[in-house]
């Protein structure tokens, strides 16, 4: 099975000469990609480095979106954008951007905003914290029936999940995750995407992980499950992703 590998790069590195390096450090992984994808996810200023890529490995994702509204938005960037810069994958829903007010209902307008222009959405879910009652289960999956309202049974299997578990995210993390946690949450998931669209498409559906993934965990992710594994410090050093992508 094929995996992606999902380089969340956030609002890093501080210069174009930086990301010209990393990025074409990862395009050197390339003949390390047997069964393995990366989507490099550059924020706006330095998608050009990868608006002529052209490997059947390595592709282009943006971070953000506008959605589909007619007129001019000083600031915004269209999804019609992303698609001529050779953008294929598109994250919504990270806790980062949640967190500085992307709704629900936003995020909804931006995976169909995707759809239509014919790109992956990467929608992130996940509690901020965990408690002993399953209540961060039922914070999952408010986050997937709102997220995913308007979207129907022929889209669905277009779209990529990521549990990111926010209590396990970036510098501030209180602890990683356990494959275990993942395993619980992918069940749960399908579970809520099959009670809204069906067992069959349900299992169509790809669910990834991400939260502090690194050389020494990636591998339990994925034999926990995991579709792919979405990176966000590490893969901002290529001996990083290039030990990630080799452990499994
Ligand atoms: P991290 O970020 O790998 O730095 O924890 C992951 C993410 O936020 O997607």
């Amino acid at each position: 099975m094929e995996h992606i590998i999902i380089a969340n790069w956030k609002s890093n590195p501080d210069s174009v000469i930086k990301a010209r390096g990393v990025f074409s450090g990862i395009l050197k992984l390339n003949k390390n990609l047997k069964n393995k994808k990366i989507v490099i996810c550059p924020p706006y200023p330095y998608l050009f480095l990868g608006d002529k890529l052209k490997s059947p490995k390595i592709f282009l994702g943006a971070q953000n979106t506008f959605i589909d509204t007619e007129g001019s938005f000083t600031g915004e960037v269209k999804a019609e954008m992303l698609k001529s810069m050779n953008v294929k994958y598109v994250i919504v829903g990270h806790s980062e951007r949640r967190k500085i007010g992307d709704s629900d209902e936003y995020i909804s307008k931006q995976i169909t905003t995707i759809l239509k222009n014919k790109l992956i959405p990467i929608l992130c879910v996940g509690e901020i914290k965990r408690d002993h009652d399953g209540h961060y289960l039922s914070f999952v999956k408010n986050q997937i029936v709102n997220d995913l309202s308007g979207i129907n049974k022929n889209s669905i299997k277009n779209i990529i999940i990521a549990y990111e578990p926010v209590w396990a995210i970036g510098k501030g993390a209180v602890r990683e995750a356990t494959g275990e946690e993942f395993t619980e949450m992918k069940i749960y998931i399908r579970k809520v995407l099959s009670d809204l669209y069906g067992a069959n498409i349900a299992k169509s559906v790809k669910i990834f992980y991400g939260g502090s993934v690194k050389k020494d965990n990636a591998k339990i992710f994925i034999d926990s499950g995991a579709d792919g594994l979405l990176i966000g410090r590490d893969s901002l050093d290529v001996k990083k992703i290039e030990a990630i992508i080799k452990s499994f």
